[in-house]
């Protein structure tokens, strides 16, 4: 096949964050073609499943190398050999600011968190948002609409207890708990709404919501708690038992779900890591409120 005579050598010159695809490439190489994939901007590709909006995207980088190897399109998803987690990472990293972590890719919008001026109010508004966003997750995987949902029950991760903990010792010591705003009331029917019709969407919040606050959610956590709490540990941040051993069973369980999902399925799920940002980043926000 022509594709598979392009050294890798030259097509290593590309960088990734070119915006369009040179013709030598394009031109030969068979599999780009044959799929009907085509460049688009900020360095990546869309594969098989452009007709969902283009945001299957893959690195430039990788999408070269798979048209150097025609014959192996395991290669084609950046983190699949890994497993299908890893695929979910990979496209929510590139998804933080510059800021936030190293493999961020947007440009920054507000303050770095540790310029953050937090106050009791807007943190409690964020707690009691989040809790709202863990109630109707838990609530989902425990009635279990499609099966597979139970295997997502009991993981360690649950954070609706642990949040409820956290409010009640803010009520003890005289703050109002505020009712939930509009960011986490409508999170919690959007994911509800997802849960009934759309379950590898749904999934994609499930991983994004769980894991974030393990990582970027404890570091805030840590930075709001110096700022205005004397660096009191919310149960919000705390696990029983060996928290990355708990992450890695729900990681293996995922992965094990998605073993049987088409990659149209997974390509679905991987988009609507956006949307998870979005509707977390507003409940994010309201700590600055
Ligand atoms: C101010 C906001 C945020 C900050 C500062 C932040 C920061 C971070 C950092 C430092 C990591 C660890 C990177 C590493 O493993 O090297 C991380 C991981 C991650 N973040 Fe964020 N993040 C933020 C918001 C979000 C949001 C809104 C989402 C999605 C809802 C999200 C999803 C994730 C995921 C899925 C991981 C991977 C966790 C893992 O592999 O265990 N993050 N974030």
């Amino acid at each position: 096949m022509a594709s598979s005579t392009i050294p890798i050598s030259k097509s290593q010159l590309l960088r990734r964050h070119e915006t369009q695809a040179p013709k030598s490439i394009t031109s030969k190489a068979g599999f780009l073609q044959s799929e009907s994939v085509f460049f688009k901007g900020k360095g990546y590709v869309s594969g098989g499943g452009v007709g969902r909006g283009g945001l299957l995207k893959m690195p430039f980088k990788s999408a070269v190398v798979s048209a150097t190897t025609a014959e192996k399109p395991k290669k084609r998803y950046p983190g699949e050999a890994k497993g299908f987690v890893e695929e979910m990472r990979f496209v929510a990293m590139k998804l933080h600011t510059r800021d936030q972590a190293r493999e961020g890719e947007k440009e920054p919008e507000g303050p770095p968190v540790k310029k953050w001026e937090p106050s009791i109010d807007g943190y409690l508004k964020f707690l009691v948002d989040s809790k709202i966003v863990y109630d109707t997750l838990e609530g989902i995987v425990r009635k279990a609409a499609y099966p597979f949902y139970a295997e997502f029950q009991n993981t360690g991760l649950e954070r609706s207890e642990s949040l409820a903990k956290d409010l009640e010792w803010f009520k003890a010591r005289g703050h109002d708990i505020p009712e939930p705003s509009a960011p986490g009331l409508s999170y919690a029917n959007y994911l509800q709404e997802l849960s009934q019709k759309d379950p590898q969407a749904f999934l994609c919040h499930f991983y994004n919501i769980y894991f974030a606050h393990t990582a970027g959610g404890r570091m805030i956590g840590r930075k709001v708690a110096e700022k205005i709490l004397e660096k009191k540990e919310l149960e919000f941040y705390k696990w029983e038992g060996d928290l990355s051993q708990l992450l890695q069973n729900v990681r293996d369980k995922l992965n094990k779900v998605a073993e049987s999902w088409s990659r149209e399925e997974k390509d679905h799920c991987l988009e609507e890591t956006e949307k998870s940002f979005k509707y977390s980043g507003d409940i994010l926000r309201l700590i600055l409120s």
